[in-house]
């Protein structure tokens, strides 16, 4: 007897790959009209549990039904048939093709057995407002932000008529207020009875959009709660134990300046950017999407040049734009886009943690590989990276564990200076506190650590200074107890800046 409101049932459903156990017994269901969230740690199975439905892969063993009926989906088009559409953790959207090709790819209205590209265009024009984004049908993807791309994404989705909707971890990449327009577009979606699927690691995310909880661990599904469920007794279901404290900083005595930024300009992208990193610090960089953040990592890590200003790693100066120059120096770089920067996919875990000890190794003519590969053992351990073996290719890793991956290769390397860009998007709650451990590690032995987030408790949480960036400039620099909420976000949406870096914390 099935529920008139179901939609899709997963029953004992068994995945394996060559010495991994992805899913070892989950059940799931889907109603109409609902958002269901899917809950676990990294690599619990979250992504290869949607895959089985996308089509991606098949099942070994197990049942899934869609309305009632026992269905086998072998591939894309076997999903799409059944109503099902899936926004991938990583995008699925060709790049060189505009926005309303890629809403009908493989699907192009065709007039006289040419593709109608002007029936395209408006039909295309009609989804993107339906879903309230602003970008033209004829835009290339290639050009637009991650925020725009995913609302393609989505129109794609609304195409094809989907019933249910799948989503892995849609706002890992967004700033609050595309979340919210996200959410809005959800909420509509369940009204018109569209079922959909939600994985996140936002537990707050949770009671805000979902009506029910699957908690996956380690490929079993082991509850379904309601998603007013409070979130402590979400994280003891996701990670088996309580999460004492989320966020363990231990403050020590900074000692002299490790890394020192002065005046650093690039015309038209940031004016006059000062501060300092101390040794034994974290240093939290603040600040709203397009403040500038990322650009002035960028440009002190070498990546990208500058016009003005000068940078100082222990006193010495740094050659402007020469990456190698500056890891020579000890500075290394948690990139905020692990894919394109971070790692090689078709590496091992192995040889992706020992990037950057190995080139420096080699310069000197020796590269100990014994000790490379305990180092490596080691630093996989000490993050919980989940993994079949230090073989395992990176690119078949969980999101959340590929995250690990790359600050790991960093660790490693001796790193005096460690930048990290958004270290902790994708990482579930519990591994979240180890990073910060790992980091109050690296501190306590006297590196200087300076953090990018926009995830406003981390940064919070994390820094015993935290500089704020709005457009472009530092707009100020607060200490750890003037750094609450509402002094840093007032700081951030300033558009008056100030001549000089630390002067909107005096006087407090
Ligand atoms: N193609 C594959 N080959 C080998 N192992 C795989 C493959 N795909 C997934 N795995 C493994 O299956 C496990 C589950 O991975 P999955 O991506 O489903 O996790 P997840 O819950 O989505 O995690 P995250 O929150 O980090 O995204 C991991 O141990 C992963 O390494
Ligand atoms: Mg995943």
């Amino acid at each position: 007897m099935s529920n008139p409101d179901e939609l899709l049932r997963i029953e004992g459903i068994r995945k394996t790959f060559p010495g991994v156990v992805a899913l070892d017994s989950v059940d799931f269901d889907l109603r109409r009209g609902e958002v269901h969230v899917l809950l676990g740690e990294n690599g619990a199975g979250k992504s290869t549990l949607i895959k089985m439905l996308s089509g991606a892969y098949t099942p070994d063993t197990g049942r899934i039904t869609v309305g009632g009926e026992e269905v086998r989906i072998h591939g894309a088009q076997d999903s799409e048939r059944l109503g099902i559409a899936t926004i991938y953790q990583e995008f699925n959207l060709v790049p060189d093709l505009t926005v309303a090709e890629n809403i009908f790819l493989g699907r192009q209205p065709r007039r006289f057995g040419m593709i109608d590209r002007k029936t395209m265009d408006a039909d295309a024009e009609v989804l993107l407002r339906r879903v309230g984004v602003d970008v033209s049908p004829r835009a290339r993807v290639r050009e637009l932000g991650i925020a725009r791309l995913q609302m393609v994404e989505i129109a794609k989705a609304l195409s094809l008529d989907a019933r249910v909707l799948i989503m892995d971890e849609p706002t890992a990449v967004l700033t609050s207020e595309e979340v919210e327009k996200l959410f809005a577009i959800v909420r509509r979606l369940r009204e018109d009875g569209v079922g959909i699927v939600f994985i996140t690691h936002h537990l707050e995310e949770i009671a805000a959009l979902g009506d029910r909880v699957t908690v996956i661990r380690d490929g079993r599904s082991v509850g379904q709660v309601p998603a007013s469920t409070p979130e402590d007794e979400l994280v003891r279901l996701m990670v088996g134990r309580s999460i004492e404290q989320q966020y363990p900083r231990e403050r020590a005595d900074a000692g002299d300046a490790l890394l020192k930024v002065e005046g650093l300009t690039r015309d038209g992208v940031f004016h006059d950017v000062g501060f300092e990193v101390r040794a034994g610090e974290v240093v939290g960089i603040a600040g709203l999407v397009g403040a500038g953040r990322t650009e002035v990592v960028r440009a002190v890590f070498g990546a990208d040049p500058y016009d003005a200003g000068a940078v100082h790693v222990a006193g010495i100066p740094l050659r402007r734009h020469d990456v190698n120059a500056a890891m020579a120096a000890g500075i290394g770089l948690v990139p905020e886009d692990r894919k394109g920067q971070g790692l090689v996919l078709d590496a091992s875990v192995e040889e992706n943690l020992g990037l950057v000890t190995l080139r420096s190794a080699s310069r000197a003519g020796l590269v100990d590989l014994k000790g490379q590969h305990e180092a490596a053992e080691r630093i996989a351990g000490q993050l919980g990276v989940r993994m079949a073996g230090l073989g395992q290719h990176v690119r078949t890793l969980s999101g959340g564990n590929q995250q690990k991956v790359v600050i790991g290769k960093w660790l490693l390397a001796d790193t005096k200076v460690l930048i990290l860009d958004e270290p902790t998007r994708g990482i579930d709650v519990g591994a979240k506190v180890e990073i910060y451990q790992l980091i109050n590690e690296l501190t306590a032995a006297g590196a200087a650590v300076l953090m990018i987030s926009s995830d406003l408790p981390e940064v919070l949480g994390m820094s015993d200074r935290v500089v704020v960036m709005a457009q472009g400039r530092v707009a100020g620099e607060l200490t750890a107890e003037q750094a609450t909420q509402d002094a840093v976000m007032a700081l951030a949406v300033s558009t008056t800046p100030h001549s000089n870096g630390t002067e909107a914390s005096r006087g407090h």
